[in-house]
């Protein structure tokens, strides 16, 4: 018997609204629609309860409301299991790469050998995704700290876990995530992610639907034990049990890419929603490690309203939705057509993994995503109100002409276990580990264009610490006559190409396709030292972050 699919509710994270809030990070056991195999012809079922981590014990933590101009303060307060960190982590911790508990920060190719500093609990930093913060509150992979801030990161900024959130942007979707160095991919699995809402009053003047009718949708992949706890992949899988499997310190366990057949939505297993027939705003989250989903409706178009970083100018129709780990897109859909009435419709994936050149998805399980039901009466005499505008936003997003343009380097390649190696580097000096000193100086208040060159055979969604980054277009390049480390090598192929409409606005996150350079410019506004990474989290774990330092001239 498979798993019985849309008989979840969909469920909603509590929303927390006001200036200050303090948001936990614990251990606690939640059902996530998930039924015990043995108990499936029962009439109802048992779901498994398994171990996960969350903030104020839910996952996803709370969706934290904030406005536009309106600072907000949060202490993220780090209340994980405390012990030997190898052996209370919920999944296995690759102590062979550059992790939180490394003893040395910086041996030549990043890795440490297998040493493990003591730790006397689980460390986390919580980074705001999309959020113009300051370098202090923006959650440094290194700037992590264990329970009761027994031992900080050598990024730590001594704040406690106070983090100030200025919220000097237009409205959009952020989300906030664990962002601990090397363990990212485990403790972001875990559950440790929430949506973070920006509002302004131009949005709220334009009609969208809102209240219940604004959908907030955080799409996650995840494997389970027979058992029903949580189950991350890693090397020794093949054994007949690998709940029988020792802990091995010693376990090499980082993998190219992590893809579950079960599909979370809000935390929930194939969930469904009942709808009215009327306009729903969706913002859709690709929270996964490493799938990349293309979402459609069939039957349905999708008017995209907004990207990463917030609205865009216009909408954007559209009958299929890619969305690469860590972007979002806000879409309005209308169910009102009376054709629908009655019917369940199911929101589809037909994403590849690997993306682009993997294989499709299982139709029954990575396929689908979660259900529609289009069976709730508008309530009597209650009309639609909400429209779809035709321009959302004075003006397309521009960035200034750069004042310097950089060529930076996406790479594959295998390490002394023979095991995929991404990394980020730059056309002079080829591949740089995480522990390279830092090449990427864009001096405060200027703008700068990056040219990211994907050398690889995978797509990467790059992702921008700070800034939202307007994409001036992509062009092929011949990988076969690049050379690492010389600039002189890159042959372009073909024109540059615009990016498509609903990558036309402010992005923080961008999917960058194998054999292609994406031109992206930014405005580096605030002072000090971010990341730059690939978003699939198994390959930001493992090499592919790079550090940026944002430095004011010294004249
Ligand atoms: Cu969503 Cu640096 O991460
Ligand atoms: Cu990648």
């Amino acid at each position: 018997l498979s798993q019985p699919k849309f008989v979840n509710p969909l469920p909603f994270p509590a929303t927390l609204t006001g200036t200050y809030h303090e948001l936990t990070l614990s251990q606690f056991t939640q059902g996530l629609g998930v039924f015990d195999p043995a108990t499936l012809s029962h009439s109802e079922p048992t779901e498994f309860e398994p171990k996960v981590w969350g903030y104020n014990g839910s996952y996803p933590g709370p969706t934290i409301e904030a406005t536009t101009g309106t600072q907000i303060q949060v202490k993220w307060v780090n209340d994980l299991p405390k012990g030997n960190v190898l052996e209370k982590h919920l999944f296995r911790i690759d102590p062979s790469i550059h992790w939180a508990g490394s003893v040395n920060g910086n041996s030549e190719n990043g890795n440490e050998g297998h040493a493990v500093k003591f730790l006397s609990g689980i460390p986390s930093i919580t980074h705001l995704h999309g959020g113009h913060s300051e370098a202090a509150s923006d959650g440094h992979p290194e700037a992590w700290y264990t329970p009761g801030l027994m031992e900080t990161g050598p990024q730590f900024y001594d704040n406690g876990g106070l983090f100030t959130y200025h919220n000097d942007q237009e409205a959009a979707t952020l989300w906030y995530h664990d962002h601990t160095l090397g363990i990212t991919r485990l403790n972001v699995y875990a559950g440790l992610a929430g949506f973070y809402i920006l509002r302004d009053s131009w949005e709220e003047n334009l009609g969208l639907p809102s209240g219940e009718y604004e959908i907030p949708l955080v799409i996650q992949d995840r494997r389970f034990y027979e058992n029903g706890e949580l189950y991350y992949p890693y090397k020794v899988e093949e054994l007949e049990d690998p709940l029988e499997k020792p802990l091995n310190t010693d376990g090499v366990t980082v993998l190219p890419e992590m893809f579950g057949d079960f599909i979370l939505v809000n935390g929930k297993a194939w969930p469904f929603l009942e709808v009215e027939p009327r306009k729903y705003r969706l913002r859709l989250l690709n929270g996964s490690d490493s799938r990349f989903y293309d979402l459609f409706l069939p039957g349905i178009t999708f008017y995209q309203i907004g990207s990463d970083g917030g609205l865009l100018a216009e909408p954007v129709r559209r009958n299929r939705l890619l969305v690469g780990p860590g972007e979002r897109l806000d879409v309005i859909v209308d169910f009102s057509d009376p054709g629908l009435w009655g019917q369940t419709l199911i929101l589809k994936n037909n994403a590849r993994s690997p993306f682009p050149f993997g294989t499709t998805p299982t139709p029954q399980t990575s396929g689908q995503i979660m259900a529609f039901k289009v069976v709730l009466p508008m309530e009597e005499g209650s009309v639609d109100e909400s429209v779809i505008p035709h321009n959302l936003r004075p003006a397309a997003f521009e960035v200034e002409e750069a004042v310097s343009k950089r060529k930076l380097v996406l790479f594959e390649g295998t390490d002394e276990y023979g095991r995929l190696k991404p990394m980020l580097g730059t056309a002079e000096e080829g591949r740089l580990p995480f522990t390279a000193e830092v090449t990427e100086k864009p001096e405060l208040n200027t703008v700068e264009e990056w040219e990211i060159y994907n050398t690889t055979a995978d797509a990467h969604p790059i992702h921008l610490h700070l800034v939202h980054f307007q994409v001036i277009n992509t062009q092929k390049f011949n990988t076969k006559k690049f050379v690492e480390g010389d600039p002189d090598s890159i042959k372009l192929l073909g024109q540059p190409n615009p990016p498509s409409a609903g990558n036309a606005g402010r992005k923080d996150t961008f999917i960058v396709y194998p054999g292609e350079v994406a031109r992206v410019r930014a405005l580096f506004d605030k002072e000090g030292l971010y990341v730059w990474h690939c978003h699939i989290l198994s390959h930001e774990d493992y090499d592919m972050m790079r550090p940026f330092e944002v430095i004011k001239k010294t004249e």
